[in-house]
């Protein structure tokens, strides 16, 4: 089941992203005593994860009951400019008294078949089970349609048993660390957040055109059981919205 929410500024957008994941996170500690959310990466979630920091949000929220995973990463250290990690150290974490043992960095250090497989085992070790329950992944989509590390046409697009692979970008060679999309699926709640005109096209050929996973990877977010909402402005949104008239 997927949901579209179309925002009509980005600003209120990135306020009720912030609160749906905070409404999320008491829900998550209420039921189970803990809130597993797998950020994104990149430059549109930013100033969501700023949100979250902020004083009238920051109070409300389970800091200690919240352990935070990277969906994907960059094959770079941690304080490289690149580095997720790094982007959402500076954007949330530094401001927020989450226990240091709850911020599951992806080792990126690494060689990135071994940080892909060190990753896999602090997943498998947080979660029990055929596949990680995370209670919410957060995703967004990049211009050419690839959520997460997951590029058209690339080799991880087809993993049906890792938890958490190495992913080369095609053309490019540059290796990423990423969720395979059966462990992206397995999630009780996927948000994807895409903001930008830039992006209006891809959004309108993702959500109205034909269904082609290697061209527009992102269509392979499928939650198996859980739900699937894409947080839009209206700017990401205006292509899709005209097709739809
Ligand atoms: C990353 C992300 C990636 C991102 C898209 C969109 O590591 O870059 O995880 O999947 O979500 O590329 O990036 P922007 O938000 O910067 O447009």
């Amino acid at each position: 089941m997927s949901e579209i929410r179309v925002y009509s500024e980005v600003e209120k957008l990135y306020d009720a992203l912030a609160q749906s994941i905070l409404s999320l996170a008491l829900a998550a500690v209420q039921a189970k005593g803990r809130f597993s959310f797998a950020l994104a990466g990149g430059g549109t979630p930013r100033p969501l994860y700023a949100r979250l920091g902020e004083p009238q949000l920051a109070e409300q929220f389970p800091w200690a009951k919240t352990h935070f995973f990277w969906g994907d990463e960059r094959a770079v250290p941690p304080q490289d400019r690149a580095s997720n990690y790094r982007m959402v150290q500076e954007t949330l974490l530094q401001n927020v008294p989450v226990p240091p043992e709850n911020c599951h960095r992806v080792p990126a250090e690494l060689d990135p078949r071994l940080a892909a497989f060190n990753y896999e085992e602090t997943l498998r070790l947080h979660f029990q089970g055929p596949w990680p329950q995370l209670d919410l992944v957060l995703l967004g989509m990049g211009e050419d349609g690839h959520t997460a590390s997951l590029f058209p046409h690339s080799a991880g697009l087809f993993e049906s048993q890792r938890w958490f692979i190495a992913n080369q970008i095609p053309h490019q060679g540059d290796w990423r660390l990423t969720l395979t999309f059966p462990a992206i699926n397995a999630a009780s709640v996927v948000y994807i957040l895409v903001s930008g005109e830039e992006k209006a096209d891809r959004v309108r050929e993702v959500l109205n055109g034909p269904y082609q996973p290697e061209e527009n990877p992102v269509q392979s977010v499928r939650p198996q059981e859980g739900r699937l909402v894409w947080h839009l402005d209206h700017a990401a949104a205006q292509d899709y919205l005209e097709r739809k008239r």
